[in-house]
């Protein structure tokens, strides 16, 4: 019998991924929050659910986007841009409740290096390395991160860095910009392809761990965008000079090591 995966969140990533597994033979069910997009993932195969996850409940037909599946994504970031106080980890908990209703599922929570500090001096982080935080909502992100692990289903937490691809890089956003602080801070970006080569392996083989999907060239920021600039015929932004070198390095040859998984997009 065909394979069903469950990508909880059919965004920028997510409908991407769901293409592709579709186009390798898995059957795919997706959600969305947006009713409009709906039709758009039928279109492509893909059994669609208009899903939204709030911190009180969970509304749409979970039980049916669960049902006979193998394989559930849960790839949607917390949502501070329109809800600024929002409790991540509440929204983590019920569906954490859910899943459990489902213990034969293989879960990939897709998260993010923003559960790393970064420090002065520079700290590299690995798979091995425990993430802590200060500050409040990446306390959050870090718990999320927990109750997955902690599920009896067999899961796998990936964190991506900086995602980019055809439509999306962070130099539309600093061309031409001013003073900008974060000089010698070094890079951490992974392309869109690449990152769903990863959770295409992890779907294949359904490995429990923490991986991390980042690209592993860490020049500085100015150094990089400068040149991204240049090369896209974008004003080149401008630095402050940094006194000191604050930042973060993530590594992943564990990963790569693991899933047998070479980056194919140069950063
Ligand atoms: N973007 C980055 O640079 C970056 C970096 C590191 C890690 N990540 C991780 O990569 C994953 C994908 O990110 P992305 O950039 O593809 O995000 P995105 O484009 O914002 O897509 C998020 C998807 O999740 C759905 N969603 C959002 N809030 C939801 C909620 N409360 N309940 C149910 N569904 C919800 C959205 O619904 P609609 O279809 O209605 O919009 C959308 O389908 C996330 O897990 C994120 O944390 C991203």
């Amino acid at each position: 019998m065909e394979e069903k995966v469950a990508i909880l969140g059919c965004g920028w990533l997510g409908f991407p991924l769901a293409r592709e597994l579709k186009d390798l033979g898995y059957s795919i069910n997706g959600s969305t929050t947006s009713d409009h997009k709906i039709k758009t993932l039928k279109d492509f195969g893909i059994n669609s659910f208009l899903i939204k996850l709030f911190e009180e409940r969970i509304k749409g037909d979970m039980a049916n986007f669960l049902k006979d599946v193998n394989v559930l994504i849960l790839n949607f970031p917390p949502n501070y841009r329109e809800n600024p106080n929002q409790e991540f980890i509440k929204i983590i908990n019920n569906l954490s409740h859910e899943i459990a209703k489902q213990p034969n599922i293989y879960v990939v929570y897709v998260s993010t290096i923003s559960v790393f500090r970064k420090t002065h001096p520079i700290t590299k982080y690995n798979e091995e390395h425990e993430p802590y935080s200060e500050f409040s909502k990446t306390q959050q992100l870090i718990e999320a991160e927990k109750i997955i692990l902690r599920l009896k289903n067999k899961s796998s937490i990936l964190r991506l860095g900086g995602l980019i691809g055809e439509d999306r890089h962070p130099i539309k956003y600093i061309a031409g910009r001013e003073k900008l602080q974060n000089a010698n801070t070094p890079i951490n970006l992974i392309h869109q392809n690449d990152a769903i080569d990863i959770i295409k392996k992890l779907v294949a083989q359904k490995v429990r761990g923490i991986f991390h999907g980042v690209y592993p060239k860490h020049t500085s920021h100015q150094e990089y965008y400068s040149k991204i600039a240049e090369e896209r015929g974008f004003s080149i932004p401008n630095y402050e000079k940094d006194k000191d070198k604050i930042g973060k390095i993530i590594e992943s040859n564990i990963t790569q090591q693991v899933l047998g998984f070479d980056y194919k997009y140069e950063i």
